[in-house]
């Protein structure tokens, strides 16, 4: 996996918006569309921000939700909240995670649903951004939780037990069919999980060293300023 790493923030960003550009622009041209999930979390807003601000054919770009916090879309904790406030103003449709119908397994099944209409079954996206949390997990797939076996479902409910609360998670299943996967990480307490991911550790066991792309490219992109 190639390492990508940066002594301080701006040139980290500029890296991501030169290769967005790259891999966006092979997109709207073999595609006409370019197909995005976003990961959620802190970190990545100041990436979503500078895209934001690019001169982009942001209407045949389409952003979706790589996982979802079970909470209204209007909710300080909600995913969907920080990456529409980043893009609105793009006019970029974003596809989110309905989380007012009912239960995490209704909402999964039901994105699962809108995302094989829009991409086809297996959902192939062109990028999928990931980070990587303190505990190693990647997008909501979190260390001990059932969703960690799921090889089926694409999207897939899973409750955390060590939050206390159900979320909605990419599965490994839905990651491996991705054209371009990016691990997006800030600070010196992911340096100890971006090195085993650098270097594909087989001893590695965190949830984000078991993320694999079956023909699709795998990048990391670390800023070790916090
Ligand atoms: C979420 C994210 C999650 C996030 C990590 C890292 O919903 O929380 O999708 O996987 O990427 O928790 O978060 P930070 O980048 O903010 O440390």
């Amino acid at each position: 996996m190639t390492l990508h790493e940066f002594a301080e923030p701006s040139a980290w960003l500029e890296a991501m918006v030169a290769r967005w550009e790259t891999l966006g622009g092979s997109a709207l041209q073999a595609r006409g569309s370019f197909s995005v999930s976003l990961s959620g979390g802190s970190t990545p807003k100041p990436l979503y921000q500078r895209l934001a601000s690019l001169k982009w054919p942001w209407s045949a770009t389409h952003l979706y939700l790589g996982d979802e916090r079970w909470v209204p879309p209007d909710h300080k904790d909600s995913n969907y909240r920080m990456i529409h406030e980043a893009f609105q103003s793009t006019g970029a449709r974003i596809e989110r995670i309905h989380t007012e119908i009912g239960t995490a397994e209704i909402g999964a099944r039901e994105y699962e649903k809108r995302l094989k209409a829009e991409l086809g079954d297996p959902p192939k996206f062109d990028l999928i951004l990931l980070g990587v949390g303190d505990d190693g997990h990647t997008s909501s797939l979190f260390p001990g939780t059932d969703a960690l076996r799921e090889n089926r479902l694409f999207m897939a409910p899973n409750f955390v037990p060590k939050l206390g609360v159900p979320r909605v998670t990419s599965t490994y299943h839905l990651l491996r069919f991705a054209r371009a996967i990016w691990f997006v990480t800030r600070g010196p307490s992911k340096e100890p999980y971006i090195r085993a991911l650098a270097k594909d550790d087989p001893a590695a066991d965190f949830p984000a060293a078991k993320v694999r792309s079956d023909r699709g490219t795998m990048e990391i992109y670390h800023c070790s300023l916090p």
